[in-house]
C-alpha cells in the first residue's frame, strides 16, 4: 500500500493494524504491472494538465507535478527507480515516489480520479499499442507465406480430409489458406481497436466525480476517440480483455493447426516436408535424431492463450458491478498471451523461412489412394450426361477393381475399364492426370494454379 511521508500506509488512519504480511506479499501486483509505468505517467500527465486547465490546481502544483513524473520516467528508465512490493502496484508506487520528490503537493494528482479508472486506462493504452504490434507482425508473417506459396504454386500435393488423401492440390492453395486465416487474425485485432478507443479516464471510483474535471479533453491528449459513456460500466468492463484474450486464441489456434501439419508432414511416416538445421533441436540420448521442437513450441503455446482467455472468462462469470481485486490478474493474462503470441508469430516466420517442400515424396504421394475419383466421376457426369449418383457408383466399382487387382488408376487399361462399363473410350485415360486435375478446379477460390496466381496478384495488390 503507498504510504505517507511517516511511512504509514495512506489508509492507516482508517485501518488500524498493518495488513496481514502474506496478503501484502501475494496480493501485490507490481511485479506485473510495473510493464505499465509509462501509460500510467502518461494518465497522469494528461489528468495533471486537464486539472489545471480547469482550475482545479494552480500552474505551479500542475508544473510541479509533470516535473516529478518526468523524473521518475526517467529514474524508472536508467534502472534507479526501486519497485515496492510493499506499496501494492504501479500507481502506488509512482505516487509514493512523487511525494518523496516533491512533497505534499504530490498529492493533488489523484484529484478526481481513482486507481480504478487509471489501471484501465493505463491497460488500454497499452493494449493499443501492443495491438499494432501483432498487427504488424502478422503482416510480416503474411508476406512470408505469400513469398512461399509463390515459389509453389506448382508444387503438387496430396490434399487431405480426415488425414485420408482426398484431391489433388498446389501446395500454394494449402499455404494461402494459412494467408487467409491470419488475414482475418489481422482483421480482428483490427476490429478491438474501436473499443480500446473508449477512454475511462474520469470515471473515478465508479460513480464519476463532483469536480469540473473534462474528459474530453484527457481523451485527445491520451489519443482515445471518445470518453465512455457509463461510469459504473467503465470500471466493471473487461470485455476489451477477452476481446484481446480470444483473437489471440483465435491467432494461436492458426499458428498451432500449421504446427501439428508440418510435424506429421515433417515426420518419417510422411517426409513431404524438410526442416533445416536452424529449426530443430537434437536428442541427448538419440545421436540421429532432428526434432521439431520449435513446432511443438508453437502448438504448446496455443494452450496457455486459451487457458489465459478462460481463466479471465471465469474471473468475470457472476462478478457484481463495479471494481474488485478479481480483475487485477487481467493484466497478466494479457501481457502472457501477448508475450506468448509475439514469440510465436516469430518462431512461425523462422519455420517458413526454412523448411523445404519434399516434391519428389508429395507427388508420390498425390499418386496413392484413388485421389482422382472425384475427378473420374466428374467426367462422366460431363461426358454422358449421367445424374452424379451414378457416376459416383461406377466409378466406386472402378476403385474396388483396381484396389483388388493391386493397381493404380494409371495402370488399368481399356479392357480393365470396359469390364466395369462398355461405354468407356480412351478419353477417360486423360483424366488420370494429378495436373489436368488442379488445372481444372477454376472455380473462385479453387485450386487451379491460374487462380492461385491471380489470388497472389490479389493478395498483393491489397497489402500495398
Ligand atoms: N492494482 C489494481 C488492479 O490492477 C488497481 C486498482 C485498485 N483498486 C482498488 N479499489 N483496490 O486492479
Amino acid at each position: 500500500m503507498s504510504k505517507n511521508k511517516n511511512n504509514k500506509a495512506i489508509w492507516s488512519t482508517r485501518i488500524k493494524k498493518n495488513t496481514t504480511s502474506i496478503f501484502k506479499k501475494v496480493g501485490s501486483s507490481i511485479n506485473t504491472d510495473k510493464r505499465l509505468y509509462k501509460e500510467d505517467i502518461q494518465g497522469s500527465v494528461a489528468h495533471t494538465e486537464m486539472l489545471f486547465k480547469q482550475k482545479i490546481i494552480s500552474f505551479k502544483i500542475k508544473n510541479k507535478i509533470i516535473w516529478g513524473l518526468n523524473k521518475i520516467q526517467n529514474e524508472i528508465l536508467k534502472g534507479k527507480f526501486i519497485f515496492r512490493t510493499d506499496l501494492e502496484d504501479i500507481h502506488m508506487n509512482i505516487e509514493n515516489r512523487l511525494h518523496e520528490i516533491i512533497g505534499e503537493d504530490a498529492g493533488f494528482v489523484h484529484t478526481g480520479r481513482s486507481r480504478n479508472d487509471q489501471v484501465i486506462t493505463d491497460l488500454k493504452i497499452w493494449m493499443k499499442h501492443s495491438t499494432v504490434d501483432l498487427i504488424k507482425l502478422l503482416e510480416n508473417l503474411n508476406k512470408v507465406f505469400l513469398k512461399v506459396a509463390e515459389k509453389n504454386i506448382e508444387t503438387i500435393m496430396p490434399g487431405f480430409t480426415h488425414l485420408k488423401n482426398a484431391q489433388p492440390i498446389s501446395f500454394a492453395h494449402y499455404l494461402l489458406a494459412y494467408f487467409e486465416m491470419f488475414k482475418r487474425d489481422k482483421n480482428r485485432f483490427e476490429n478491438n481497436l474501436k473499443n480500446l478507443n473508449e477512454n475511462p479516464l474520469g470515471a473515478a471510483a465508479f460513480a464519476g466525480t463532483n469536480f469540473n474535471i473534462d474528459r474530453f479533453f484527457t481523451t485527445k491528449k491520451l489519443k482515445f476517440n471518445y470518453p465512455t459513456n457509463n461510469s459504473i460500466d467503465t470500471i466493471s468492463d473487461r470485455d476489451f480483455v477477452l476481446d484481446f484474450l480470444y483473437t489471440v486464441s483465435a491467432c494461436s489456434i492458426h499458428i498451432s493447426r500449421i504446427s501439428e501439419e508440418f510435424i506429421i508432414w515433417n515426420s518419417d511416416a510422411f517426409k513431404l516436408i524438410k526442416l533445416n538445421d536452424k529449426i530443430v533441436t537434437g536428442s541427448s540420448i538419440m545421436p540421429q535424431k532432428k526434432n521439431p521442437d520449435p513446432l511443438e513450441f508453437l502448438r504448446g503455446n496455443s494452450g496457455s492463450s486459451f487457458g489465459n482467455l478462460f481463466t479471465m472468462l471465469t474471473i468475470l462469470k457472476g462478478l457484481p458491478l463495479s471494481y474488485f481485486k478479481d480483475m487485477q490478474d487481467d493484466k497478466r493474462l494479457v501481457f502472457n498471451s501477448f508475450d506468448l503470441l509475439k514469440n510465436s508469430i516469430q518462431v512461425l516466420i523462422e519455420v517458413l523461412n526454412n523448411f523445404s517442400a519434399n516434391k519428389k515424396r508429395m507427388l508420390e504421394l498425390a499418386n496413392e489412394g484413388f485421389i482422382l475419383s472425384t475427378d473420374l466421376a466428374d467426367y462422366l457426369v460431363k461426358k454422358y450426361n449421367f445424374p452424379f449418383r451414378k457416376a459416383y457408383l461406377i466409378t466406386a466399382r472402378i476403385v474396388n477393381y483396381a484396389e483388388s487387382k493391386h493397381l493404380k488408376f494409371n495402370d488399368l487399361t481399356m479392357k480393365d475399364l470396359n469390364k466395369i462399363d462398355k461405354n468407356l473410350d480412351e478419353s477417360v485415360l486423360e483424366v488420370f492426370d494429378l495436373r489436368n486435375s488442379i488445372k481444372s478446379k477454376k472455380s473462385y477460390g479453387g485450386t487451379s494454379f491460374e487462380n492461385i496466381k491471380k489470388m497472389i496478384k490479389k493478395y498483393k495488390r491489397e497489402s500495398k
